[in-house]
């Protein structure tokens, strides 16, 4: 935590910023009783499941789950730190910070993680200009074509053949090495002490986030014979590959407003697409599609163009991105390219007018895979026809919208002359095995008793005065509000207070913020808070009691197994007595 400024200073800070204003400037609120609601910012919705409460100061999901307070927001809106936070609603609220917690020494170590990104970048870009040191890679761009615009759009750089260069740069530049290599950026030695750079002798394409911040690298290898191919970050704080498309920050305005993306594999395709006027691009970066990566797309567009190499392992990528696609709401597209070519090739041999008749061409998925097949589909035998089809049936089953699924099964059933109501049937059944499985009651009573409970110690703080003597936080189960129980103790324990609020900054585990906002939203009902603050711990110390029963019973049967009969008896006392009390 942020402990070098002061608290007091954190709280003025976030009590000037009130969070129902600072979530209104990301995302429009709607007055709805004692709430403000809104669409989620951190998951796809259609019908608004995010809730402000300008009472308690903090806002919550009830669709992703998403919470926190106003700090929280902000780190999680703009991907920063707690400091980062703070800094952003202090100008907000035209309040100074003290000099010398700007020093960077003392950033947070996101925040830190962040700026060795952008050192290393800093020092890349600069290898690059460097009139001998880049000289060959500043020729290998210009064979590939990829115009000066564009290396400095993308911060195009180059990683000099070195094992210190970065490493000498940061040290110089105050950096301490344990970020450098929190970041990925430099590598422990194996045998001796120190570290080394990462990237050496590669071209550097950075990562960003969305709001344009480098959180990593891609270096591709300029000789031909360093594996692999490229080199990229390892997964960091800050930088999970599955959650993020490269390139997205550049075309998510394009691609907003068009409502189509291009997804290809490459960051090569990407920046050859872009600087050819096709803007509305994004790049997997070879891995297949991840669930997240399709809800974050799907966040601006409606329709997918997957343009990706034609050879296998293209093919089998678009395939294997089409159910989280489909699933995330967008419409998909397969573009299909010659033999042997990629986006960027393509588009530099034929032009962007002709990638734009390769995307008005492009296959519906049903039409593509039929095509895929090898054969004509009713020259397949009955067993291989059923294989596909059912395959089709998977998809659908992974579409969870309704009518979304039923009008794919009727494009399926149309492709391959099936009755309609026997895809459907296949899909449902399934859908409903699925349902059940879901309605396995994800509070288990004794969860909800307990967060039950920590919510009325979040409403009325003196009434933890009343059970504290009672509760510890070993009568919590599970471990989060165990943790949390823990927190308020010794927040109250410390200065007899802890509103919600600010046990959301006292805690660094973005896990129990939420569970604060999502306990602050449960609804208690009518009645004395006194009065089932008794009913609640009555009914927790029976749940206790039953627990403590059960384990006396299975200790006895295992005692009476190991023929241990003295401890077999000594524990039936112990539970008699237990049962009388
Ligand atoms: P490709 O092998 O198709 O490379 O991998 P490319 O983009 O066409 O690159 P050039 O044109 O040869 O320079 C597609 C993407 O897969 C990831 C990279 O993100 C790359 O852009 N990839 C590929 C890796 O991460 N590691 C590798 O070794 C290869
Ligand atoms: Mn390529």
């Amino acid at each position: 935590m942020a402990n070098f400024i002061p608290q007091e200073l954190i709280d003025r800070i976030r009590d000037a910023n009130d969070v129902v204003d600072v979530i209104s400037e990301y995302l429009p609120l709607k007055k709805r009783g004692k709430n403000w609601v809104g669409l989620c910012p951190f998951h796809p919705e259609k019908k608004p499941s995010f809730s402000v409460s300008q009472d308690k100061q903090l806002f919550y999901c009830f669709g992703c789950g998403q919470g926190g307070n106003v700090v929280t927001f902000l780190m999680l809106h703009e991907k920063v730190g707690f400091f980062e936070a703070i800094t952003i609603l202090a100008k907000r609220a035209g309040i100074s910070l003290p000099k010398k917690s700007i020093e960077k020494g003392r950033l947070e170590e996101v925040d830190k993680i962040h700026y060795a990104n952008k050192l290393a970048n800093q020092y890349f870009v600069s290898s690059l200009k460097e009139k001998n040191l880049g000289k060959k890679t500043r020729e290998y761009l210009e064979k590939r074509k990829v115009l000066p615009e564009s290396i400095k759009l993308f911060s195009i750089g180059y990683a000099p053949k070195s094992w210190e260069g970065l490493l000498n740069y940061a040290k110089r530049k105050g950096l301490d090495l344990k970020t450098l290599e929190k970041a990925g950026l430099v590598v422990k030695k194996e045998k001796k002490e120190g570290y080394y750079d990462r990237f050496r002798d590669r071209l550097t394409f950075p990562i960003f986030n969305l709001s344009g911040k480098i959180i990593g690298f891609g270096g591709r290898d300029l000789s031909g014979k360093d594996e692999p191919k490229y080199l990229n970050s390892p997964e960091t704080l800050i930088y999970q590959k599955g959650k993020i498309l490269y390139g997205l920050n550049f075309s998510k305005e394009i691609i907003r407003g068009q409502k189509k993306a291009v997804v290809v594999e490459g960051y090569m395709d990407l920046i050859s697409l872009y600087q050819a006027g096709l803007k509305n691009v994004v790049a997997s970066s070879g891995t297949s599609f991840t669930s997240h990566q399709a809800r974050l797309l799907s966040r601006y567009s409606d329709e997918t163009y997957l343009f990706f190499d034609s050879d296998s392992a293209g093919m089998s990528a678009a395939l294997r991105s089409v159910d989280y696609l489909f699933d995330a709401g967008l419409e998909v597209w397969i573009v299909t390219l010659p033999q042997e070519e990629d986006p960027d090739s393509y588009v530099k041999k034929f032009g962007v007018k002709k990638v734009l008749e390769k995307l008005k061409e492009a296959k519906s998925f049903i039409d593509f895979k039929k095509d895929f097949l090898n054969k004509d589909f009713s020259q397949l035998s009955i067993k291989e026809q059923e294989k596909i089809i059912f395959e089709f049936v998977e998809t659908a089953k992974n579409i969870k919208d309704e009518i979304r699924q039923a009008l794919f099964i009727k494009k399926v059933a149309e492709a391959f002359k099936i009755k309609e109501e026997l895809l459907l049937g296949r899909a449902k059944r399934t859908r409903k095995e699925k349902e059940t499985e879901e309605k396995v009651p994800h509070l288990k009573g004794k969860e909800l008793l307990e967060q039950k409970l920590l919510k009325i110690f979040l409403e009325r703080e003196d009434l933890l005065g009343l059970a504290y003597e009672k509760i510890n936080p070993f009568c919590f189960d599970n471990p989060n509000h165990k943790k949390l129980f823990e927190i308020i103790v010794e927040l109250w324990e410390k200065k007899k207070s802890f509103s919600p609020k600010v046990l959301v900054d006292f805690t660094d585990d973005f896990e129990l913020k939420r569970l604060i906002s999502k306990i602050v939203t449960i609804d208690l009902g009518p009645a004395n808070l006194e009065v089932l603050l008794e009913d609640y711990l009555k009914r927790l110390f029976f749940i206790q009691k039953e627990k403590e029963i059960f384990r006396l019973k299975e200790e006895i049967k295992n005692a009476l197994d190991g023929n241990d009969f003295e401890s077999a008896k000594r524990l039936t006392f112990k539970l008699q007595e237990l049962i009388k009390s």
